[in-house]
């Protein structure tokens, strides 16, 4: 058996890790995990604030999802996607059932940015139109079409400037300045429609409660004027739910919490709760209706994996079982009082939301000013030490740019909450100490 440095050094030497110079990679030798918690080979024990990447919903090692998975493989590991078969017959139908108004069909992918590039092709042969417009504080994956989507810094060095994408303005304009009212906000957006040219916008493409990215919950009324300009323009409106979805807000589906059916959803991490990867784009039967007569250009052989469809049907059914949906509910309540309570206690915690268990912490070095504790796209000498707090003391969740991230599994208790929250209280005593 490998010890965890052993384990450090050859995953540094023979692999690639995510959006960074390699030279910074410190990955946590992660051994095993269960519940909210995880541990390294050494034994130590982390509070697992992030459900690993908002995905792992139902926590971790939970039997019936291992279970599902193990039977499906002595099974059947893999058959092509021009078969039929029961894990996906199953989890079709039950998608149907869960997923918002009348959204009955689904294309099965590996995961979220793939969902992403299959519902941008599904809405340009539906309106036969190519333009996408999408928000600048998003995030809609690494690939092609969901990279050119995405409006943080991570689309920069990727952007061509030729894919058929207008970035629009979201609501929320960072900690110094105030949140638009949905009208405002919708005024700009029919604008750019217009100015567009409304005849070639094929979708417009939105994160309902957009998460890296701040988790922005949209203002009331937002949602809704949403889908009337895209009624009123004949553009698809499609909601990216691969963070929000499968209860991380406390309802299944972000979309529910303002009666919204979008004519697209996308959706990945929470519909396995990520043991095994998993994505799907979800329609409506007029979107559906287009290809029963016209080829759907599009195709993956891992598209309706009989164990990734085994997996999701075990998560769901962990989720049913346990009401996951309505703990998250009930726990958000609690951490809007841990947030509360931070932000009395603490002069640097300028900003917190919440909704369910998708939660944040806005750092800033000044009340008044609302400037924040690291600048866009960057990092501060305090960031980083709360960051190393975090770590040393058996919290793992993302700090990023001037935020903390609080997202734990849906399975969490009042008692677990309790504990990460009082880490976290312990931390923000080094990010006061820059506080003017
Ligand atoms: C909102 C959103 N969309 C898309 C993606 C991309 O998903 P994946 O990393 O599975 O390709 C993510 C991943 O973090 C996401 O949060």
């Amino acid at each position: 058996m490998l010890s965890g440095e052993e384990i450090v050094a050859l995953c540094r030497q023979y692999t690639l890790y995510d959006w960074m110079a390699q030279s910074a990679a410190d990955p946590i030798p992660v051994d095993t995990a269960k519940g909210v918690y995880f541990y390294t080979t050494d034994g130590k024990r982390y509070i697992d604030f992030n459900s690993q990447l908002m995905s792992v919903n139902a926590g971790h090692g939970d039997r019936r999802i291992i279970e599902a998975i193990k039977r499906q493989a002595e099974k059947l590991a893999f058959a092509n996607p021009f078969m039929a078969h029961e894990p996906r017959a199953l989890l079709g139908k039950k998608l149907a059932e869960l997923l918002p108004g009348d959204i009955d069909k689904v294309f099965f992918t590996l995961g979220g940015a793939e969902a992403n590039e299959n519902a941008v092709k599904l809405a340009r042969a539906v309106t036969g139109r190519y333009k996408i417009v999408s928000r600048y504080r998003s995030y809609h994956g690494a690939t092609g079409a969901a990279m050119a989507m995405t409006g943080d810094p991570r689309r920069w060095p990727n952007d061509l400037g030729t894919s058929g994408v207008v970035h629009v303005l979201d609501p929320y304009h960072g900690p110094q300045r105030d949140v638009d009212s949905a009208e405002e906000s919708l005024r700009y957006l029919e604008e750019t429609i217009q100015l567009e040219g409304p005849n070639t916008i094929a979708a417009f493409f939105l994160e309902t409660v957009t998460g890296t990215n701040g988790i922005l919950i949209p203002p009331d009324g937002y949602l809704q004027g949403v889908r009337q300009l895209c009624d009123r323009y004949g553009i698809l409106m499609i909601c990216d739910e691969i963070m929000s979805g499968f209860g991380r807000t406390g309802a299944w589906f972000a979309v529910n919490h303002w009666n919204v059916v979008p004519d697209i959803i996308t959706m990945a991490k929470g519909l396995t709760s990520s043991y095994v990867p998993l994505g799907a784009v979800g329609m409506r039967p007029r979107v559906a209706q287009h290809f029963e007569k016209n080829v759907f250009y599009g195709g993956l052989t891992y598209n309706s994996h009989p164990l990734a469809c085994a997996a999701a049907l075990g998560a769901i059914q962990a989720y049913e079982e346990d009401d996951m949906i309505g703990n998250a509910r009930r726990m958000g309540e609690v951490m809007k009082r841990h947030h509360e309570t931070l932000r009395k206690k603490h002069p640097s915690v300028g900003l917190t939301r919440s909704i369910g268990l998708f939660g944040i912490l806005e750092l800033v070095r000044d009340r008044k000013t609302m400037e924040p504790l690291a600048p866009f796209n960057g990092t501060s000498d305090e960031m980083k030490a709360v960051g190393k707090f975090f770590r040393e003391h058996g919290l793992y969740t993302f700090v990023r740019w001037h935020t903390i991230m609080t997202n734990p599994p849906l399975c969490i208790n009042e008692d677990e909450l309790a504990e990460g929250f009082a880490i976290i209280d312990r931390a923000l005593d080094i990010a006061d100490q820059a506080v003017a």
